[in-house]
C-alpha cells in the first residue's frame, strides 16, 4: 500500500462511533457505546464500539475492524471505495492515491465474464438472433430493455464460447471453475442470456432461457462458484440499494423478468428472489436495503405459501412485511402486460399488512357452517394477534371477529388475555450465544498480550525490538514484524491503524483481530512487561530442553551423551 498517512489521516479525522451510528442505533455505556451487531442474526446489543480506540468489537460473532473495515462489510464496498468515501466525509481528498485494489483475487474470472456477457450480446444483435429477437419482441421486451439488463443470446452450436475464450488464452480449468464450460463443451447453447449480477453489479452468472421449444428445462443457471454463491444471490440488489433508500421500501418478486417488467412501469426498487427459498445470507441482504418490505410473489397456491413463509420469517426479524395477492394466474410480469402500470400501482398502494394478510388467509377454505371450523378459526386468529404488540390493532380485530360472529367482545378478550400472558412468559430476552473461542495456553497468552501492549503502549515496541525476544509462533512473528515496520514508517501506531494497513495480508490481519477478541490489557510498566517476556524465554528454554532429551535418547556415543546432559543441566538452571 503506497500512501499508508492517507487512511491514518482519514481514520483520525472522523469518529467510528458517529459513522457506525450513522447506520445503526448506539446507545452510551460506561466508556463505550452498544448496539445490534449487523454482521451476524441478532437482536441483542453485542456489538461494542470503542470511542477512544476507535475499533468494534462483537462479543457474539467476533467481528471486529475499524470503520474501514466497517464500511467494507457493512457496504459491501471494496477498500479504495471506502477511503473515498470516507475521505469525502473526512474532507481529505483522495483522487491521487493510487492503492492496489485488494478484491482483485478473482479479477481474471470477472474479466471472462464481461469478455462473456459482451460476446453473448453481440451474438442476439447479429444475424443468428433473429428467432431469439423476435421471441423477445412476443413477450414486449423491447431494445431498450435488452440494453438495461444486457440481454443475450448463447449460440447453438455446443462449444462455440469456450472457443472463442479458449483463443483470447483463458484457461480451460478456469472456465470450467466459473460455470461457463463442461470440459471443452459450452454449458449453454441456444438460450437467451440473462447477465446475473453480484450485489455490487458485477456479472457473476447467466440465466439461459429456452425460447425455440419447451422439452428442456425453461432457465438453465450458472453453478455455484468462487464468484456466484447462489444463498446471496438477488437479482437487481445493485439498483434497489439505491431505489430503496428513496423509495423507503423495497419489493421482492419471485423471478427476474417480474423485475425486468417492473422496471419498465418506473418501479425498480425490486429484488428477485430467483426460486423460493429464502436463505440466511439473503434475510441479511434484504434486511440491509430497507425496513419496509412489500412482497409480490407469484399469484398462484406456491406463491400465496411463500408469502406466509417469508412474511413470518421478516415478522420475527422485526421487519414491516405488505403482502399484494395477485390473481391466481397472475405473476407481476403477466399482471404489469395485462393490466397495466396504474393497475399494478393501485394494486402496491393496496398492499396489505401481513397481520391482516394472515388472518384473511385463515379464512379460505374453512366452512363456516360448521361450528368446530368456525371456532377454529376464531381461535387462531386469536392466537395470531396475541403477539401483535398494536392494542389499538387487536381491539379493532377482536370487535370485527365478536360482531361477524355474534359473540360477545368480552369472551373474545378474556381469552386473548390468556394467551397474551402465557405468550409473555414463554418469550424471555434472548441471551444470544457466544461463539467459541480458540482457547489460548499461557505462552500464547503471554504473546498476545504483549502484542497488544505495542500497539498501546509504544514504547513497549522498543523494548519487544531490544530484548530480541525469540517467538517461535510464525503467525505472530509476522504480526509482530509488521508492527515494527508500520512503528518505524509512520512514527506511531495504532490499533485501528493496524487493522486498516494489515487489509491485504489475511494472515496477520486475522491473529490481530483474534487478539483485539481477546480482551487484553492496556497499561502495562516495564517489571510488569518483562515477566511477559520470562513466561516466553521460560517456553523458550523448555521446549529446547525437551529436542535435547530426545536427541539424549537416541544418542549412542557416551561423549555425547555427556555433552548433551551437560547443555540440559545448563538450560534448566538458566545458565
Ligand atoms: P418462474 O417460473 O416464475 O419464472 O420462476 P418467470 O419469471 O415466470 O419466467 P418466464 O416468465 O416463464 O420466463 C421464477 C424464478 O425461478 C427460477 C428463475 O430464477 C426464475 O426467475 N427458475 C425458474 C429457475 O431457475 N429454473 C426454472 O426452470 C424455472
Ligand atoms: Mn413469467
Amino acid at each position: 500500500m503506497e500512501n499508508g498517512n492517507t487512511p491514518q489521516l482519514i481514520r483520525e479525522r472522523l469518529n467510528i462511533v458517529d459513522i457506525i451510528g450513522e447506520r445503526i442505533p448506539l446507545e452510551k455505556k460506561g466508556k463505550n457505546f452498544f448496539g445490534v451487531c449487523p454482521f451476524h442474526d441478532d437482536t441483542s446489543p453485542s456489538l461494542c464500539v470503542s470511542a477512544e480506540k476507535q475499533i468494534y468489537t462483537c462479543f457474539s460473532c467476533h467481528a471486529t475492524g475499524n470503520i474501514f473495515s466497517f464500511i467494507m462489510d457493512y457496504e459491501h464496498i471494496n477498500f479504495v471505495e471506502t477511503l473515498k468515501y470516507l475521505g469525502e466525509k473526512a474532507g481529505i481528498d483522495t483522487n491521487n492515491i493510487h492503492i492496489k485494489s485488494t478484491n482483485n483475487k478473482y479479477q481474471k474470472y470477472y474479466d471472462i465474464y464481461d469478455f462473456t456477457l459482451k460476446y453473448f450480446q453481440n451474438n442476439l444483435q447479429s444475424e443468428v438472433g433473429i428467432a431469439a429477437k423476435k421471441y423477445l419482441a412476443e413477450r414486449k421486451i423491447d431494445e431498450t430493455i435488452i440494453k438495461e439488463f444486457q440481454i443475450g443470446l448463447s449460440l447453438k452450436n455446443k462449444d462455440d464460447l469456450t472457443k472463442v475464450l479458449t483463443v483470447k488464452n483463458y484457461d480451460l480449468v478456469d472456465l470450467n471453475k466459473i460455470g461457463l464450460s463442461n470440459d471443452s463443451h459450452d454449458i449453454y447453447s441456444n438460450r437467451i442470456m440473462f447477465p446475473l449480477y453480484d450485489i455490487n453489479g458485477k456479472v457473476v452468472a447467466f440465466s439461459g432461457r429456452l425460447y425455440n421449444d419447451d422439452k428442456n428445462n425453461k432457465y438453465v443457471n450458472t453453478k455455484e462458484t468462487p464468484i456466484f454463491k447462489k444463498g446471496e444471490c438477488l437479482y437487481h440488489y445493485h439498483i434497489a440499494k439505491e431505489e430503496a433508500r428513496i423509495k423507503k421500501n423495497v419489493i421482492i418478486m419471485e423471478g427476474f423478468m417480474d423485475v425486468i417488467r417492473a422496471s419498465t412501469i418506473g418501479i425498480k426498487n425490486t429484488i428477485a428472489l430467483m426460486g423460493t427459498a429464502l436463505t440466511k445470507e439473503q434475510i441479511k441482504l434484504i434486511k440491509r436495503l430497507s425496513n419496509n418490505i412489500i412482497l409480490c410473489l407469484d399469484g398462484d397456491e406456491p406463491g400465496r405459501k411463500a408469502s406466509l413463509n417469508i412474511g413470518n420469517i421478516f415478522l420475527k426479524e422485526n421487519i414491516e412485511v405488505k403482502i399484494i395477492t395477485l390473481p391466481n394466474d397472475d405473476d407481476p410480469d403477466s399482471f404489469i402486460l395485462k393490466e397495466g402500470k396504474e393497475s399494478f400501482l393501485a394494486y402496491l398502494e393496496n398492499a396489505l399488512n401481513f397481520g391482516d394478510y394472515k388472518i384473511k388467509a385463515m379464512r379460505e377454505n374453512v366452512n363456516f357452517n360448521s361450528v368446530e371450523e368456525t371456532s377454529n378459526y376464531i381461535n387462531s386468529v386469536i392466537e395470531e394477534i396475541s403477539s401483535i404488540d398494536d392494542p389499538i390493532r387487536t381491539e379493532i380485530i377482536l370487535k370485527k371477529l365478536a360482531k361477524d360472529f355474534n359473540i360477545g367482545y368480552n369472551t373474545l378478550e378474556k381469552k386473548f388475555l390468556n394467551l397474551r400472558g402465557e405468550l409473555q412468559k414463554t418469550t424471555q430476552p434472548r441471551i444470544s450465544k457466544l461463539k467459541e473461542k480458540v482457547q489460548k495456553n499461557k505462552y500464547q497468552k503471554a504473546v498476545e498480550q504483549i502484542i497488544y501492549f505495542m500497539l498501546t503502549n509504544e514504547w513497549v515496541i522498543t523494548e519487544v525490538t531490544r530484548t530480541n525476544l525469540l517467538i517461535t509462533e510464525e503467525n505472530y512473528r509476522i504480526l509482530i514484524r509488521e508492527i515494527c515496520y508500520y512503528y518505524e514508517t509512520f512514527g506511531k501506531v495504532t490499533i485501528a491503524d493496524m487493522i486498516t494497513y494489515l487489509n491485504d495480508k489475511e494472515k496477520p490481519l486475522i491473529t490481530l483481530k483474534e487478539i483485539i477478541n481477546n480482551i487484553y490489557q492496556d497499561q502495562v510498566d516495564k517489571e510488569t512487561l518483562y515477566l511477559y517476556f520470562k513466561v516466553i524465554s521460560d517456553d523458550n528454554i523448555s521446549r529446547q530442553i525437551k529436542v535435547l532429551e530426545r536427541k539424549l535418547k537416541d544418542e549412542l556415543d557416551p561423549v555425547k551423551q555427556a555433552q548433551t546432559a551437560e547443555e540440559i543441566r545448563r538450560l534448566r538452571i538458566g545458565e
